[in-house]
């Protein structure tokens, strides 16, 4: 083509486009942010975030519908354009166009593509935060999770508060990868749309499996001996006296050839432990089988009333979690908080009955909302306590209390989350060593005495308590002779003694 020959211009030869206007170039920027970000993140997220799931939130939620609005726009833009083209194709047919042979709407358009930039750049940018902020603690328990406050609180109390929330409830490896997208998913709908359970059920069924979270930090080869542990109560009487019970924990008991029994002999390499719990919460154990792992020998202990086989798929092999179900989310009872209090001190044992007082000012009907709570807690002790000097000290320790251990809006506290570790408050052990789970030779769970698990070294209060006793000796119930008929539970609830 010769040099000089002017250029038809375009716009009178090839038929106009009508995606050529302002609105689907604003959709098409958005579209390209979006589609910018989604691939960042896809990317992030399959290099290293393939252990969480919140991630994915913003790259298969957020941003592709950023893309789909992008779209949209681009398309309606398109669409409006043509109606208008048609409705004024004797006036303005153009009015909406990019112009570029139009001084004004040229620099218009290069503002605008340097906005398109910029946007593109901080969508990206954006990405990439948003990618280490849905990884944190801080994401998990605080904000998606407002949710889930009464667990961030109680983890944070935990022997576990420095290992990531993901590190529990959210594995590696594809499979894990896929159900934690869809479950991450699945609970940001629900929280979208306020309708999560209240309190979130447990036992929890997405749980890895405890040798993948437990068993990388603590394996249970680990001899642990026995553990020296005191438990430090207050009575429920005028005085608030002390009674503690210090107890040696059979965690492991060692024979010549290495680890045999003890504790945590439910999870050593040789047995399995496997049992059929009748209720959701695994509290009622009616069935449990030992099978010795080479040999394949097994015996079955099961309760008198219980008939015939538990459903195949219901039985479940024993694991860690099945004891220490509370890891990481102590909700400690109004017993234990209220005693925790008055041990350290920040609870005075002058005032008379503070523990009973305590306890039922924390427990009292008509708490509905945690922002109730505190007048609520101030009016309850003020009217016991009216003009002693320890009265407003014991005011904002209880309304502490309240605000870190119950959750009346999750209907989270100890009363819906038993712990298996022990069998004060809870069934725990007893729900298998009770005497009544028997091997149809008749024989009964080898460890149900009451020194079995544990010996006694120390109990009662001052002098009393120091005076050791290696050997181990006889609870000294302090509520009066134990009836054998009764488990410790039947009374004790967290609460007042019943
Ligand atoms: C040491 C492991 C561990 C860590 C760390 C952990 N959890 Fe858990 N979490 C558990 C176990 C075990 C359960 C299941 C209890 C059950 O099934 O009875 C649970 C249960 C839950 C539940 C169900 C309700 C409940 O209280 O049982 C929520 C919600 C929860 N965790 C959130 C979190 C959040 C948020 C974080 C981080 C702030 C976190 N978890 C950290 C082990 C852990
Ligand atoms: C990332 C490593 C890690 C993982 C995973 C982990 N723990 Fe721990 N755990 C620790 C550390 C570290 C301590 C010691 C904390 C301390 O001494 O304060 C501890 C302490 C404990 C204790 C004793 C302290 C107490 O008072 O509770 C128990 C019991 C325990 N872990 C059980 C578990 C169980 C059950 C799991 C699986 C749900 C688990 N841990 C998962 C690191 C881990
Ligand atoms: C699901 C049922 C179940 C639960 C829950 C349970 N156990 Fe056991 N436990 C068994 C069975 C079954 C045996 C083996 C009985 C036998 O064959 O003599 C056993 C044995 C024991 C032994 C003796 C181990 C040995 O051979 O030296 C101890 C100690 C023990 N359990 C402590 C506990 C403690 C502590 C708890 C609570 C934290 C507990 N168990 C919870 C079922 C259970
Ligand atoms: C039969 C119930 C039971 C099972 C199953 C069980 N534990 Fe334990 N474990 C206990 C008891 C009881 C103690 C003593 C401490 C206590 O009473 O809190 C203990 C103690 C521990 C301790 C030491 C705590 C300390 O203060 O030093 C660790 C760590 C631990 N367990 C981890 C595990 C792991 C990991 C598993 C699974 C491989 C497991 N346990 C299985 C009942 C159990
Ligand atoms: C199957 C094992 C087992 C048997 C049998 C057993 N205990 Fe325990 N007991 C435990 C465990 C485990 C704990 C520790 C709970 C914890 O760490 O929170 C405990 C804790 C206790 C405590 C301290 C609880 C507290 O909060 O102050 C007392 C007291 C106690 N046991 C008394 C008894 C008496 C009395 C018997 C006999 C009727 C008995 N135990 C039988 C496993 C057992
Ligand atoms: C018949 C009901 C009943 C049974 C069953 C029972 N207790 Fe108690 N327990 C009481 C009463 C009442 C008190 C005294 C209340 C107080 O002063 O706090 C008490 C006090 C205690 C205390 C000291 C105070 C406290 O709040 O912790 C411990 C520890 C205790 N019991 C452990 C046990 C254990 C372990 C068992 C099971 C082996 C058991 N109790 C069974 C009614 C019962």
């Amino acid at each position: 083509m010769p040099e000089n020959t002017p250029v038809p211009p375009a716009t009178a030869a090839t038929p106009k486009s009508h995606f050529n206007n302002w609105i689907s170039a604003i959709g098409g920027v958005v579209a390209m942010g979006a589609l910018f970000s989604f691939a960042l993140l896809v990317w992030m997220d399959f290099t290293q975030g393939d252990k969480n799931p919140y991630l994915g939130i913003f790259t298969y939620i957020v941003a592709p519908g950023f893309l789909i609005v992008g779209l949209v726009m681009v398309f309606f833009g398109a669409w409006a354009q043509r109606r208008w083209a048609i409705k004024h194709a004797t006036t303005a047919p153009d009015k909406w166009r990019l112009d570029f042979s139009n001084a004004t709407q040229r620099r218009y358009l290069v503002l605008f593509g340097l906005g398109a930039l910029g946007f593109i750049m901080l969508s990206a940018f954006g990405s990439y935060e948003t990618y280490h902020y849905s990884e944190s603690v801080q994401f998990c328990g605080e904000v998606c999770h407002r949710a889930m406050n009464p667990e961030f609180v109680a983890y944070q109390r935990g022997a576990h508060a420095r290992v990531d929330c993901v590190e529990c409830h959210i594995g590696s490896g594809a499979e894990w990868f896929i159900k934690a997208k869809i479950n991450g998913t699945h609970q940001l709908i629900a929280y979208t749309l306020d309708n999560y359970s209240r309190p979130i059920g447990t036992p929890l069924k997405q749980l890895r499996p405890a040798q993948d979270i437990c068993e990388k930090c603590h394996w249970p080869e680990k001899f642990h001996g026995n553990i020296d542990i005191s438990y430090d109560h207050t009575l429920t009487d005028k005085a608030n006296t002390p009674f503690s019970v210090r107890l040696l924990m059979h965690v492991n008991t060692a024979g010549p050839g290495g680890q045999t029994g003890g504790i945590h002999w439910h999870v050593n390499r040789n047995e399995k432990v496997e049992y059929y719990a009748t209720d959701e919460k695994r509290q009622d154990i009616p069935w449990m089988r030992v099978t010795s792992l080479p040999a394949g020998t097994s015996r079955v202990y099961r309760t008198e009333k219980f008939i015939g086989e538990p459903p195949a798929d219901k039985i479940r092999t024993m694991d860690c979690m099945d004891c220490h179900n509370r890891p990481a989310h102590v909700f400690p009872t109004a017993n234990d908080a209220v005693e925790k209090s008055l041990n350290s001190g920040a609870l005075s044992r002058n005032l008379p009955n503070l523990k009973r007082e305590a306890v039922k000012a924390l427990l009292q009907p008509g708490i509905e909302t945690a922002e109730a709570a505190p007048a609520k807690i101030a009016e309850y002790l003020s009217a016991k306590y009216a003009g002693a000097p320890e009265l407003s000290s014991a005011i904002t320790e209880v309304q502490h209390i309240f605000a870190t251990t119950i959750f009346p809006e999750r209907k989270a506290d100890w009363r819906v989350y038993p712990s298996n570790i022990g069998h004060k408050d809870w069934p725990g052990c007893f729900r298998c060593h009770d005497d009544k789970h028997k091997t149809d030779k008749g024989q009964a769970v080898s460890a149900s005495d009451c020194n079995s698990c544990h010996t006694i070294l120390a109990q009662g209060k001052g002098a009393e308590f120091e005076l050791l006793n290696a050997k181990g000796m006889e609870f000294k119930h302090p509520g009066g002779d134990l009836d054998p008929d009764l488990t410790c539970s039947d009374c004790h609830n967290g609460g007042i003694q019943k």
